[in-house]
């Protein structure tokens, strides 16, 4: 009964759930009922079920599959459209730096996916955007984007518990509210060492209480003027669950457009499960979100420096595969420059005998043809439509973005 009524009301609607089940349903029977078009009231589920809120997963290909188009947030921070417009002002805000000069835009700006194109990032006393960013504290880290970071920890199903979402390449933040609070305590990335570690989200709270705009805007999303740390992260948090790219060319293909991917990005894609990336890099996100010790290169710069970056034991979170045309360079330290090299470093390292977890990958001396369409293919996980929109002032009257 449940996939009949399934299939009347994707009658009424081109989705890609009555292909799967065209193909699965044998039915001669339902497809006729859906050729009349039976009953209206169907049409109005169809809207329900096909409006991208659920994954739909490539069969047979290892739970790969569209990413839906609305994150879920908190029960103790639902997102709605005034904390939304209050979190990007706040992110775009230097006011949130100790010594106003930085702004998580300024290593998560849209001209780079919300990312930056640098190997490690560069917080408190940096100037410039991206490649042209100099000066300042060297950030140990590669800056992921944002983009989706509210789908972090989706199971290969397709679940996302918003309390239980790994953040940062060790994992050491269980939440974008989480993420938020730590990055404006450290005193490399944006308090800054004039305000202690203890003090500083008194003090940011302070500051934005004086400013009547912002008590405003805290009432607009809150209920009152109360302005403390929870708050402000739990804005910034339901800001970046705006910042959704979930309409990629494969997630069209996944929906049902089979001219949404080139054949040689289809191609790409059976090579890529056949090669067993998606060992790790499954689920609608492309990353079981667990933690692997993958042979990555040391960068020259932290060598120099005498630092060695220990990850989680040692370990590293599997990325997400989605939007990395923006994102270059890669991995957790930046040492892979291009796209291309990101995925050579699997076929130089494909030898067993040199990373235990990639002992099942089959992915040795790849020809050139083959390694053409897997970077194809993960070109058609990125999703050029996001909002790029940056306030053209900010509450405070500081530069939007800060030095950048
Ligand atoms: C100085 C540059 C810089 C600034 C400023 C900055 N970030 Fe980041 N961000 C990074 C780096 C580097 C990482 C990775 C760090 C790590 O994994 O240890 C990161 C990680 C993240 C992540 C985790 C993404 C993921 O998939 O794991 C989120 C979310 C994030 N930042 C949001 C923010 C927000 C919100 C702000 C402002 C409150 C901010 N960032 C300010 C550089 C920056
Ligand atoms: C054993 C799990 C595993 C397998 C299998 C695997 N990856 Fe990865 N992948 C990771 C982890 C973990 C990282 C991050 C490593 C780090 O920075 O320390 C990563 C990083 C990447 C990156 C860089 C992404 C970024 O944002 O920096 C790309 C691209 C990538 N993998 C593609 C592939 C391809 C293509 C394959 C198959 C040939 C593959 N991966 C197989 C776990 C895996």
């Amino acid at each position: 009964m449940a996939q009949l009524s399934v299939a009347m009301f994707c009658c009424f609607s081109n989705c890609s759930q009555f292909q799967l089940l065209n193909k699965t349903v044998s039915s001669v029977f339902l497809r006729k009922m859906c050729m009349k078009k039976l009953l209206l009231l169907t049409s109005l589920i169809a809207l329900s079920a096909c409006n991208n809120d659920t994954p739909v997963f490539i069969e047979d290909d290892n739970n790969i599959g569209s990413l839906p188009s609305i994150p879920p947030s908190p029960e103790n921070n639902p997102t709605t459209d005034e904390k939304v417009k209050l979190g990007k002002l706040l992110f775009w805000d230097p006011i949130l730096s100790g010594n106003k000069d930085i702004a998580c835009a300024s290593c998560h700006h849209p001209n780079h996916g919300y990312a930056e194109n640098l190997d490690l990032s560069i917080g408190v006393g940096g100037s410039g955007l991206s490649e042209n960013r100099h000066g300042g504290k060297l950030i140990h880290r590669n800056a992921p984007t944002i983009l989706n970071t509210a789908f972090n920890g989706m199971d290969e199903d397709g679940a996302v518990d918003p309390l239980n979402s790994p953040m940062f390449w060790d994992k050491r933040a269980n939440s974008l509210e989480e993420q938020a609070l730590l990055v404006l305590q450290s005193d490399v990335e944006m308090r800054g060492d004039t305000i202690s570690e203890d003090d500083i989200m008194q003090v940011l709270s302070e500051r934005l209480l004086n400013i009547a705009e912002y008590r405003s805007l805290f009432n607009n999303a809150f209920g009152d003027e109360t302005i403390n740390a929870e708050r402000i992260t739990q804005a910034i948090a339901a800001f970046e669950r705006s910042l959704i790219a979930s309409n990629s060319p494969f997630d069209l293909y996944a929906r049902g457009d089979e001219n949404a991917l080139t054949d040689q990005q289809i191609r790409g894609m059976d090579a890529f499960v056949e090669a067993g990336c998606a060992q790790c890099h499954d689920g609608p996100m492309f990353s079981d979100f667990e933690l692997h010790q993958l042979p990555v290169k040391e960068n020259a710069k932290l060598v120099q420096l005498g630092v060695v970056d220990e990850g989680n034991e040692k370990r590293f979170r599997t990325p997400s595969l989605r939007n990395l045309s923006f994102t270059a360079p890669y991995m957790h330290n930046g040492t892979e420059a291009t796209l291309r090299d990101a995925i050579l470093f699997y076929d130089d390292i494909a030898n067993p005998g040199n990373s235990e977890e990639l002992a099942n990958l089959n992915f040795d001396d790849v020809d050139s043809e083959t390694l053409d369409a897997i970077e194809a293919f993960i070109h058609a996980l990125s999703d050029d439509s996001f909002d790029k929109s940056i306030p053209q002032t900010v509450p405070s009257n500081l530069k939007p973005g800060g030095n950048i």
